[in-house]
Order: structure tokens, then C-alpha cells, then sequence
């Protein structure tokens, strides 16, 4: 059957008003959540929106701690084409808000009273100069040990309650053959091991002091000293194949009994649950020993950017609603490993861990222990944050004489970040 040409055109047009149409509700992505357990999360995410009829073009940008996603946005921004919504972290959110490149969310926190379920720890990134410019979607916390169950039973070993006792069952399970230690060998990943280090070493006020208040005397005192050289005793628990190892394949030797511990943020447990793997059946979660009773904690959250068209800030509003809802957060955090963004969200669906987490997160909020991470942008600026990486991942492996020469370095290298 031979279709007329107007007939042609008129058909062309409607797809094209169609497809128009469903781009408008489209919401394009850039995050970092790549592994196996953020992937499960991310569906939770995807399957929501498409529910709502706002569909996921999909920006994944792998590498553990974000950086190479904020290198890749920071080229489409300037490129004049941002995505519409990106996974970002505290201090970074705050300096694209202060560039100007982010939208504004007032209208859907306002409807749904954000203000009054979202902590005054994570709105001190979600906001700026007054506006909501992000929508959070968890808290979560870095100064955690994973344990193999199987092996602790294995060689009697309790759970560590004081840094001494973790160092020797480090030892026990290298005696016996195990790694003690799953670590992977990226700057983000030493200094995520630093944040529960120097926690366990000189507590939350010191913690404060040094990469909140960024003190030189905090920063090159014999407290620090000692964090760099509880780094070193970590660093001989580490197998020989470490370095660059990305963090999930650490979680994996956990998982598969070939280490027996791993200290990594709770996205670490994502990892376990989508193993099939139990907590206090297979695995073990508790504070780095020296750090209970403070949280080192890091919120993702969904950074907005400027779009132009009221399509598509209709479709980020719905996005952040989608994020905010009480539903989501339990559906999400659950599957990643971290807690709810919102305070009155139960933890009846959470495991041991979660319910574990959602209730130190509010004891050390009450207590004023709950702090930034260094390692996740939460206690300062990029720079100075990429200045701690440098020294922190530099004695890691070995390029400085002794802990006090690193110390030294700390102090020179944040000095000249700021
Ligand atoms: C953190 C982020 C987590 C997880 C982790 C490993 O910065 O908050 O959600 O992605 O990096 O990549």
C-alpha cells in the first residue's frame, strides 16, 4: 500500500512529538555505582522512576570514591551539557552550587517537609545559600570492619573490641594461612582506612581538629604520628597483589574466606548481601576498635544540575520525591548497605548491621560524634581532601623514611591545598 507523502510527514512528526515527549521525561544519570551491590541498589532507584513514567538514560562512570565521575562531569559541564542529575558527595555539591550550575528543589522539599526528617548534618550539603539543590538518598559511614565469620570461628577468635586485639587476630589469621587483611591499593581506598585509623588513634575531637579544622598542631602531632604508624602495621596484613585492587574484589576475598577482614564503608556490606551472605552468620560488621561511639559518615546524594527545559525539571523534581520517599529509603538502603537519609524511617525491614548503623548514626549525632569523612568529601574541600589522599596513599607505600616524616608531609601538603 502506497502511503501518501503527507501522510509520511504527518506519521514522522508524531514520532517525533512521541519521542520528544519521552526524552522530556527522560532523566539522564552520571554516577559510580558499578559493583555488584550498588548495581542491585541502583535497579531499586531505575525501577521506581520507571514507574512514574520517567525513564533512565544511564551515565555510569566506574571508580570507586567518585573521582573519575567528577572528572568526567566537570567535561560536560563544560561542554554546556549536563546530566540531569548526578551522584555527588557533601563538600563537592556545596562548590558546584557555588559555580551556579545547580537547580533548585525548594518546591518539592517544601511540599513534602523535608526540613524536618532530613539531619542538619547532611542539609549542610543538600543546601546552599538557603535552597535545596540535591536530594540525599543515605547516609553512609566509613570507620566500619567486615569479618569472616567462618574463619574467627575457625581460629576462636572473638570479635577485636580494642586496636591491640585487632592486631593480633590480624596476625592469628595470617598465622594460619588467611590474608588478614582485604585492602585494595587506591589512594581513595587508603584513606578510607585512614578515616577509622586516626578515629581509633586520637578520637572524634582530634579527628575534628585535624581534617575538619585542618590544626597544623593536630596534623603533625605524635597522635597523628601514631595513626601513620597503625597505617604501617596495617600495611604488612595486606596480601602482595594489593595495589590497585579495586574495593568490591577486597569484599570478595572476605566473602569467598580467603581474608579475613576488610575495613571499608558499609557499601562494603552491599557487596555481602548480594553474595547471599547473612550478617552474623557469614559475616561480621563492627566499628574500627578504638572508634565506637563516632561515625565518619558520607551521604550520597543527587546533585541537580541547570537544564533548560520544564520538562526536565519536572522530571528531576519527580526524581528527588522518588529519592525522598519514605518507600525508597527503605528499599534502597537496605540493598546498599547504608542507612536512611530521613530520620523517621523504621529500621524493621534492616538487618542486624543496618539497624546497627541507623542507631549509632543517631547516637552520635545526639553526641556531636558524628563527623564528616575525610576520605568522602565530607570534611573538606576536594583539594585539600586530594592533598590527604597524596601523603596518606604515599606512606602507604612506603615512600617515607618513618610515620613522623609523613606527619611532617600531612602538614606541608593540606598548608598548601587550602
Ligand atoms: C563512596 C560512595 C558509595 C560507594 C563507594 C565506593 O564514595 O558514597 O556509595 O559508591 O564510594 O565506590
Amino acid at each position: 500500500m502506497r502511503i501518501g507523502l503527507r501522510t509520511k510527514l504527518t506519521a514522522a512528526a508524531v514520532l517525533a512529538m512521541t519521542t520528544t515527549l519521552a526524552q522530556a521525561e527522560d532523566v539522564e544519570v552520571l554516577h559510580w555505582w558499578t559493583s555488584g551491590g550498588e548495581a542491585a541498589a541502583l535497579n531499586v532507584l531505575k525501577e521506581n522512576l520507571a514507574a512514574q513514567g520517567i525513564g533512565w538514560i544511564d551515565m555510569p562512570v566506574a571508580g570507586g570514591g567518585g573521582e573519575a565521575a567528577m572528572t568526567a562531569l566537570r567535561a560536560r559541564v563544560t561542554a554546556g551539557d549536563p546530566p540531569t542529575a548526578v551522584q555527588m558527595l557533601g563538600f563537592d555539591i556545596q562548590d558546584w552550587a557555588a559555580e551556579g550550575a545547580l537547580g533548585n528543589l525548594d518546591a518539592v522539599a517544601e511540599a513534602e517537609g523535608w526540613d524536618a526528617v532530613v539531619p542538619a548534618a547532611l542539609q549542610a550539603f543538600a543546601r546552599y545559600d538557603g535552597h535545596w539543590i540535591s536530594a540525599p538518598v543515605n547516609v553512609h559511614s566509613t570507620n566500619w570492619v567486615w569479618a569472616n565469620k567462618g574463619i574467627l570461628d575457625q581460629l576462636g577468635l572473638a570479635q577485636p573490641t580494642t586496636w591491640d586485639e585487632f592486631v593480633a587476630a590480624l596476625q592469628a589469621a595470617e598465622d594460619a594461612g588467611f590474608v588478614g587483611l582485604a585492602h585494595d591499593g587506591q589512594a581513595w581506598q587508603d584513606a578510607t582506612i585512614f578515616d577509622g585509623v586516626v578515629l581509633s588513634t586520637g578520637g572524634p575531637e582530634f579527628y575534628s581538629q585535624a581534617f575538619i579544622d585542618l590544626d597544623p598542631a593536630a596534623l603533625g602531632s605524635e597522635t597523628m604520628v601514631e595513626a601513620f604508624r597503625r597505617m604501617e602495621v596495617l600495611r604488612g596484613f595486606v596480601d602482595d597483589n594489593f595495589s590497585g585492587r579495586d574495593w568490591n574484589l577486597a569484599s570478595a576475598m572476605v566473602i569467598n574466606g580467603e581474608a579475613a577482614f576488610q575495613i571499608m564503608g558499609d557499601w562494603a556490606k552491599g557487596e555481602f548481601l548480594n553474595a547471599g551472605q547473612e550478617p552474623g552468620t557469614d559475616f561480621l560488621c563492627f566499628r574500627v576498635p578504638g572508634s565506637e561511639g563516632s561515625v565518619t559518615f558520607n551521604s550520597d546524594q543527587f546533585a541537580m544540575f541547570n537544564v533548560q527545559s520544564d520538562e526536565a525539571r519536572a522530571a528531576q523534581a519527580a526524581m528527588a520525591s522518588a529519592i525522598m520517599s519514605p518507600e525508597f529509603q527503605i528499599a534502597f538502603n537496605v540493598v546498599k548497605g547504608s542507612v536512611p537519609a530521613r530520620t523517621d524511617v523504621s529500621d524493621e525491614a534492616f538487618d542486624a548491621c543496618g539497624r546497627q548503623g541507623m542507631a549509632e548514626l543517631a547516637a552520635a549525632a545526639e553526641a556531636g560524634t558524628l563527623l564528616g569523612s575525610m576520605a568522602h568529601g565530607h570534611a573538606n574541600r576536594a583539594a585539600v581532601k586530594n592533598a590527604i589522599y597524596d601523603v596518606v596513599t604515599a606512606h602507604f607505600n612506603g615512600e617515607y623514611a618513618s610515620a613522623e616524616d609523613a606527619a611532617a608531609a600531612l602538614v606541608e601538603a593540606v598548608a598548601a591545598a587550602q
